[in-house]
């Protein structure tokens, strides 16, 4: 329910404020080099602490308990944990029974009878995305020699990210931002051409993450205003090379060989500095709420990262489900 994959399943646990986070992946291959410092460099990419994001910034120091033997995985399900040391879980006691306003705390009372663990997120925050990364770093070595790259390339509709961000942070608001990714070096072929396509099954990673909004290969949303003349990918070569990639690198569901390329659109963060309204659900009341506690500007900052690793998953994937087939 909780996981993506159907060979290379990656399943994610834990609470913002619980002891631990973590990640299992189910369907690892055997024999791939796994020690805990290739995690670093991805990791320190999607840490807090820059200008922008949360002042919660965590250790993230992996800690392989399973699956992983003499430095080689050993086909076993995997799983990673990370603590959570720098929680203050105070921070949240007054919103408890006000959820914010365009955070998930509403649904997930409701989803889970008022069990769930509220503070910072529970289930839903940002903070499980660690267990996504390292999942990343796997599957990126397992699409060896594909390359995915993601990059931030607005913020607050600007591309001046920096200016973007400190705007906000000084009127005690937040802004969302747009990222783009490329996976260079995929082969044709893969994906199906309905229910499993390359465009679904990315997005369906991708939306995974708390806070997207929207995804769009290739021109997406400029498509509907283009000619067929215009938009369609002139083929160079034997093996499917186009002089344009309008289509991103996919056409009826399967990759075309040439770069697939996506854009997500990402959201402003729910909490911010300002007061805002809500409802008591205890008394049914209306509710004015002031959040407290550490909270990213501007989330997307850190999400390329996130997305390129939910990018690699899909990719192994797609791989895994292709080579049983062909
Ligand atoms: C890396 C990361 C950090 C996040 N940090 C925050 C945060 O500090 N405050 C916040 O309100 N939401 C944050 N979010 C977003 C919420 O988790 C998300 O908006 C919320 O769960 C509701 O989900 P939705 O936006 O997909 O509807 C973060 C998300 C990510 C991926």
């Amino acid at each position: 329910m909780n996981s993506f994959g159907k060979i290379f399943r990656t399943m994610i646990f834990g609470e913002s404020h619980g002891p631990y986070i973590g990640v299992t992946i189910d369907g690892c291959p055997p024999g791939i080099s796994i020690t805990e410092d290739i995690f670093r460099h991805d990791l320190d990419r999607r840490k807090a602490g820059q200008p922008g994001a949360t002042e919660r910034v965590e250790h993230d120091k992996p800690e392989i308990i399973s699956g992983v033997f003499n430095g080689f995985s050993t086909g076993a399900p995997l799983t990673i944990l990370f603590k959570n040391s720098q929680t203050r879980s105070n921070d949240y006691k007054k919103i408890k029974d006000s959820p914010r306003p365009g955070h998930a705390d509403y649904a997930l009372w409701k989803k889970y009878k008022g069990f769930n663990d509220y503070r910072g997120g529970g289930c839903s925050s940002g903070r499980l995305t660690v267990g996504v990364v390292a999942a990343g770093v796997i599957a990126k070595k397992i699409i060896d020699p594909v390359i995915i790259e993601a990059e931030i390339i607005e913020a607050g509709g600007i591309s001046d990210i920096q200016k973007a961000v400190e705007q906000a942070k000084n009127n005690m608001d937040s802004i969302g931002g747009k990222i783009t990714c490329q996976i260079k070096g995929i082969p044709a072929g893969l994906g199906e051409p309905f229910f499993n396509s390359v465009e679904s099954v990315l997005s369906h990673a991708v939306f995974s993450i708390p806070g997207i909004k929207a995804i769009e290969f290739g021109d997406g949303i400029q498509s509907s205003l283009m000619q067929g003349n215009q938009f369609n990918d002139e083929i160079i070569s034997p093996d499917g090379k186009t002089l344009t990639n309008h289509s991103g690198g996919i056409n009826g569901g399967i990759t075309n060989g040439n770069e697939i390329i996506f854009t997500v659109h990402i959201r402003p963060t729910a909490s911010i500095g300002k007061p805002q309204k809500t409802i008591n659900i205890k008394t049914g009341k209306p509710a004015t709420i002031e959040i407290e506690g550490r909270h990213d500007t501007c989330i997307a900052l850190r999400m390329p990262v996130i997305i390129e690793a939910m990018a690699a998953i899909a990719v192994a994937d797609l791989k895994f489900i292709n080579r049983r087939i062909s």
